[in-house]
């Protein structure tokens, strides 16, 4: 049985994570992203452990992601877990403030790019079968609304969606479909959200325990090496220090 981990967002958080967790456990590695350098200096760090391949890549093109797919050297084609984790949130104040181009970006990454690569590498996880597993990164964002979530909050309630939505497709395949819905975490990721204020980003995270990233990868790698016969369908995980707050009411 192959042991390949397709990740997508490998450059940084979760995805970074993930990858040198499926290499602690001898995964062989297929890593994307748009930073080069980042994937070069991973691929120096784990290869003397496990086969690795890196490839810069946008999910937003899905003419790229075909080609990148199809450009694979044999030993890394049979893939068992595709991990769609690449995505960004951006512009947390109100939506009345967001331009447009922002949500845009949003939406072409967190679905259509994720969209992209799950059906560029449905017919390989087909293949492998039994025991394969999409592991899609969305959020308690895609469950729970809240002020500025505007439309992140709905790329992630379509990444929950979509994955339900695959399950009732691929039952008889053996190919397992999981939406991994993290909380707070600290990563890069309100670091680009901010557009690169690290004051903004140190100041959520100060005073409280936030997930890590190594956190969630070991979510994704706890899923990917389930038995086969189980498919754990979300995986909400926050922080114990994160909770829901009241209904806000308008008064005069
Ligand atoms: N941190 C949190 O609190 C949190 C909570 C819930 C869900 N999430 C989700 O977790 C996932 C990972 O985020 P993170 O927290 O690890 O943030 P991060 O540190 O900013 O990592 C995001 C990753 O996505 C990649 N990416 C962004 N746009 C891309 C594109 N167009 N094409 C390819 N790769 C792209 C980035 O790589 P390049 O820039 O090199 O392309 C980077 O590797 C995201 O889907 C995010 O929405 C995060």
């Amino acid at each position: 049985m192959s042991q390949i981990a397709f990740i997508t967002g490998a450059t940084s958080g979760f995805g970074r994570a993930a990858a040198r967790r499926f290499a602690e456990g001898g995964w062989s590695l297929v890593l994307s992203g748009r930073r080069k350098e980042r994937l070069d200096e991973l691929k120096a760090e784990l290869e003397s452990k496990v086969p690795v391949y890196v490839a810069e890549l946008d999910v937003r093109d899905a003419k790229a992601v075909q080609d990148m797919v199809a450009a694979l050297p044999e030993q890394f084609r049979a893939v068992k877990a595709l991990v769609n984790n690449a995505g960004l949130a951006l512009s947390p104040g109100p939506a009345q403030g967001v331009a447009l181009e922002d949500w845009q970006t949003m939406i072409d990454t967190n679905v259509t790019g994720l969209v992209n690569v799950t059906h560029t590498l449905l017919p390989t996880l087909l293949e492998t079968g039994a025991g394969a597993s999409i592991i899609n990164i969305g959020s308690v964002a895609g469950q729970w609304p809240y002020p500025g979530g505007h439309v992140y909050g709905a790329t992630k309630a379509f990444v929950k969606q979509f994955g339900y939505n695959l399950r009732c497709d691929l039952i008889s395949t053996g190919v397992r479909v999981t939406d991994i819905a993290p909380g707070m975490a600290e990563t890069e990721f309100t670091l680009v959200r901010t557009k690169g204020d690290q004051s903004a980003s140190d100041k959520l995270y100060r005073g409280t325990t936030p997930l890590t990233a190594e956190d969630i990868a070991e979510q994704i790698f706890y899923v990917a090496t389930l038995p086969d016969h189980i498919n754990i369908n979300r995986l909400e995980v926050m922080p114990s220090r994160q909770a829901w707050s009241s209904f806000a009411v308008d008064r005069d």
